[in-house]
């Protein structure tokens, strides 16, 4: 795998730009369902094993619509063993006569669709649940899965893991990006279908759990603990996360616009950066200005022990840093996040530059903003690379690949589409537009057509060039 250690030249340490081709399309057609319904008279189809995400076909499935998740995990770390139940409430979109969840690895012990038995068919990483009745469109039901056994990792077509990481002294880091969810809950895995969790994780006493939301209870029992999240704003899949491990709770502070603030440190990194997390209040205050309000119910961040997992991750409400990532900027950028990306959700994976542009865009506005070099800078800086630099490899809004969702263009080149649109409307009109932005599609989703679309309205003209050359266009433009 290829980490580099600078972050400028490889932000959050993901892996860089590569050739290699996936086989996802491929995978895709031999999943194809031969489950059809029996019972007289029905017209229920199966739901589709795939939502025709260009990148990753196989992630989400059609036919259904999350509402909630309710999760209830159980987890010892002497054995590695997680016992698993899911409650699903969901809206068919269509008839079905069943329908797919995605999840890898674990056993199925048991599944219910109504408080019925309902039949279970896995492949590949497709859950197929068969309800002894259709289910008709339009209609709210509830399917409960209950599983176990020792959570994947789940290497990214990049080459970086995500999923379920162990880490030292019994830590996990549990994390889903784009697809490692599914290695620990069963799900409607794709960014489209986001919905509200419930995220419940018993560990053994003395041992933290932090996820997602707001700590709605604490529980001892019989030497174990259960820690319940509440998640009560709509979150993609990709974004939830659980860390467990021996971590040091604050829970005391609050921005100073009123959202409560809870971080988890490891206690082995806790002295090296303490300074930068009690700069969390002030990047929070200053992204709010820039951005507009804070759009979640609580915030922090969990600063997990080193090369926990290699990269940074902006898992909702509060982050995932782990120690060899830990900088202001990433702090910035992670935090950043929570408007682009956890609140406005990327359509499908190509739209990711909508996350990683802004991010990286918000490190530079930081930056000039607190005395160091300009946006202009960092962009005149990116600029003056050759046309063979891997920045230039592909347009933004174009990752050839699974490989590329996380590569330098997405992110550097992202943020430079960000810069153009700057440039052409103003610094003025500049910040209403991404006010307006994150608030117009707030808890949503936003494809890349959405975004230009939006900022040629606001405008008041077509930014045509931004878009085709910059955002559109193959390799390195002839002008900065
Ligand atoms: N989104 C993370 C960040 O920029 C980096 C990352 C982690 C990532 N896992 C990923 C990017 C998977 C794309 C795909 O902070
Ligand atoms: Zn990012």
């Amino acid at each position: 795998m290829d980490r580099r250690p600078e972050r400028r030249t490889a932000p959050h340490g993901r892996g860089a730009h590569r050739a290699r081709r996936t086989r996802l399309a491929a995978v895709a057609l031999l999943t194809a369902l031969a489950v059809t319904s029996c019972t007289g008279g029905v017209t229920g189809t199966p739901g589709s094993s795939g939502t025709r995400d260009e990148l990753f076909p196989k992630l989400g499935n059609d036919g259904y619509d999350v509402q909630h998740y309710s999760l209830d995990l159980d987890y010892d770390p002497a054995t590695g063993h997680l016992k698993g139940g899911a409650t699903i409430i969901a809206r068919a979109t269509k008839d079905l006569s069943a329908f797919d969840l995605d999840f890898a690895g674990m056993d199925v012990e048991a599944a219910t669709v109504d408080d019925k038995p309902a039949a279970v068919n896995r492949a590949g990483d497709e859950l197929t649940l068969r309800p002894r009745e259709d289910l008709t469109r339009g209609k709210t039901f509830t399917a409960y899965v209950r599983y176990s056994g020792r959570p994947k990792t789940i290497t990214d077509p990049d080459g970086s893991e995500e999923g379920w990481l162990k880490s030292r002294g019994g830590g996990v880091l549990a994390l889903g990006e784009p697809t490692g969810s599914m290695a620990w809950f069963p799900s409607n895995n794709h960014p489209r279908d986001k919905a509200t969790y419930d995220i419940k994780v018993t560990v053994p006493d003395g041992l933290q759990a932090v996820s997602n939301g707001e700590l709605a209870s604490k529980a001892s029992d019989k030497g174990r603990t259960t820690f319940s999240w509440r998640v009560k704003e709509p979150m993609a899949t990709y974004l939830a996360a659980v860390a467990i491990g021996p971590y040091e709770i604050d829970d005391k502070g609050m921005t100073k616009s009123g959202i409560p603030i809870y971080n988890a440190v490891d206690p082995g990194v806790k002295e090296q950066t303490a300074e930068v997390v009690a700069q969390l209040p002030d990047v929070i205050a200053w992204e709010e200005q820039n951005f507009g309000p804070y759009p979640f119910s609580s915030t922090g961040v969990v600063v997990a022990p080193e090369k926990a997992s290699g990269y940074a991750l902006e898992t909702q409400n509060r982050p995932v840093i782990p120690l060899d990532h830990f900088d202001l900027s990433t702090l910035v950028h992670e935090l950043a996040h929570q408007w682009f990306g956890d609140s406005v959700t990327p359509a499908t994976w190509r739209d990711m530059w909508l996350n990683e542009g802004f991010a990286q865009y918000s490190e530079w506005l930081w930056s000039e903003d607190h005395g160091g070099s300009t946006a202009q800078q960092h962009f005149d800086e990116e600029y003056a690379k050759d046309d063979g630099d891997e920045i230039w490899a592909f347009p933004p809004a174009a990752p050839p690949t699974a490989a590329d969702v996380s590569g330098r263009p997405v992110y550097v080149r992202g943020a430079m589409v960000v810069h153009k649109i700057r440039q052409a409307v103003g610094d003025e009109k500049f910040l209403t537009l991404v006010r307006d932005w994150t608030r117009t599609h707030r808890h949503a989703n936003a494809s890349t057509e959405e975004f230009t679309r939006f900022v040629d309205d606001e405008a008041g003209h077509k930014l045509s060039d931004v878009w085709d050359i910059w955002l559109h266009g193959d390799g390195k433009p002839e002008t900065p």
